[in-house]
């Protein structure tokens, strides 16, 4: 017989999504058991990306304990880059608003602190294995716990923030894929490296040698990434190699120094088909993965988790599952304008492999009318600084 726990909101997944609904939950005084089958460890280790809209800072200092304004920068516009030739995009000039160089493990390590100092119920090394009676008043999460010994969650509502490759998705879709999918022709290869930061805000760069962007990560250790096919094996370029096509991509001028860390970022964009049902529901990228061109996925997580915390907040007050019923078309509006972007950003910074001399020269002419264009360049400024949220946080 599994052990049997009860709780009123069972959270998969202990990335920024479930962390900060279980955080904005436990302010309310609403208990939650977050699980995840990764160590904190290799949760608080996992590099991704490092941009933070203006409402994503908003929420983490309203709820106190992030180290955003100590250790984050805020960037106030970045810059556009082709020909060799740079373009700045003022954001605070064009919206009054900005975005906040703060790389999502920092992120992650404030809150599982916080938490943990909350008395709050973490489970790591728990493995979800799916989640039965999601229609019924009280579905039931099935999982593994660290010593392998089942385990069942009883609670009011279980959260799926458990990432592209969901388990509680299938309970949401009625598959384990379902949903609208697109996959691009290229991928990301990112570096870490020990040098200096090259420039004061990020530099997304487009050249007849491919994309790359060159971003930060402190004062000492820098983040870039090149443009590349999706099955480019991360070691097989020397350090040298690495260098040599950065600096070819921007025009030169990159502090170089040890590259420590590899990898290669797929691109793809998906939204599932159903984010909710009865009482299950898809955050994050267990609802929707986007290219990372724009840095938009963290932030989206974001924006799904303060809708669906009021949503509960409003269901634990009174019983009401007014918002239940709103979550998935309020989300998705947001949901689509950041695929948008995402798609928009990657499309009109890099070269698809099959591109004519017409579309190359479509696409310079795509940039030109952005970075000349004050109404242009305000829908990038907008977009990538972050819709407010909505409802209005
Ligand atoms: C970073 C990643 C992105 O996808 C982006 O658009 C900007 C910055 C980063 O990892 O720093």
């Amino acid at each position: 017989m599994p052990a049997t726990l009860r709780t009123r909101v069972a959270i998969v997944g202990a990335g920024p999504a479930g962390l900060l609904l279980a955080a904005l939950l436990r302010r309310d005084g609403i208990d939650s058991i977050v699980v995840d089958t990764r160590s904190r460890e290799e949760i608080e280790r996992t590099i991704r990306a490092g941009i933070l809209e203006q409402g994503t800072v908003d929420v983490l200092r309203d709820l106190g304990g992030t180290r955003v304004d100590t250790v984050g920068h805020r960037h106030d516009g970045i810059e556009l880059r082709w020909d060799g030739v740079g373009h700045r995009i003022d954001f605070a000039g064009l919206v009054g608003r900005g975005v906040w160089l703060y790389p999502q493990h920092e992120v992650l390590i404030d809150l599982v602190a916080a938490l943990l100092a909350d008395g709050a119920d973490l489970r790591f090394g728990t493995t979800a294995l799916g989640v039965d009676g999601a229609e019924s008043g009280e579905p039931v999460l099935r999982a593994r716990d660290a010593g392998g010994e089942p385990v069942e969650i009883r609670a009011d509502v279980v959260v799926g923030a458990d990432g592209s490759r969901s388990v509680v998705r299938g309970a949401v879709t009625g598959s384990a894929t379902g949903g609208h999918f697109r996959e691009y022709p290229f991928a990301w290869f990112g570096i870490l490296c020990e040098a200096p930061p090259s420039a004061p805000e990020l530099i997304y760069s487009t050249s007849e040698r491919g994309f790359a962007l060159i971003s930060q990560r402190s004062p000492s250790v820098q983040r870039m990434y090149l443009q590349c096919e999706p099955e480019l094996d991360p070691e097989a370029m020397s350090e040298r190699e690495v260098w040599d096509e950065l600096q070819a991509r921007v025009g030169g001028g990159l502090h170089e120094g040890p590259i420590f860390q590899r990898d290669v970022l797929r691109f793809r964009s998906f939204v599932a088909h159903a984010l909710r049902r009865g009482r299950a529901f898809l955050v994050g990228d267990a609802a929707h993965t986007v290219p990372p061109t724009g840095a938009k996925g963290m932030n989206l997580a974001v924006a799904d988790v303060v809708v669906l915390h009021r949503a509960i907040a409003a269901f634990c007050a009174d019983g009401s599952e007014a918002a239940f019923d709103d979550y998935q078309a309020t989300v998705s509006r947001r949901i689509w304008k950041a695929q948008h972007f995402s798609w928009w950003m990657t499309q009109m910074l890099h070269a698809a492999p099959d591109a004519s001399e017409f579309d190359e020269r479509r696409r310079i002419g795509e940039l030109e009318s952005i970075a000349a264009s004050p109404a242009g360049s305000a829908y990038l400024a907008e977009a990538y600084t972050g819709w407010p949220l909505e409802p209005p946080a």
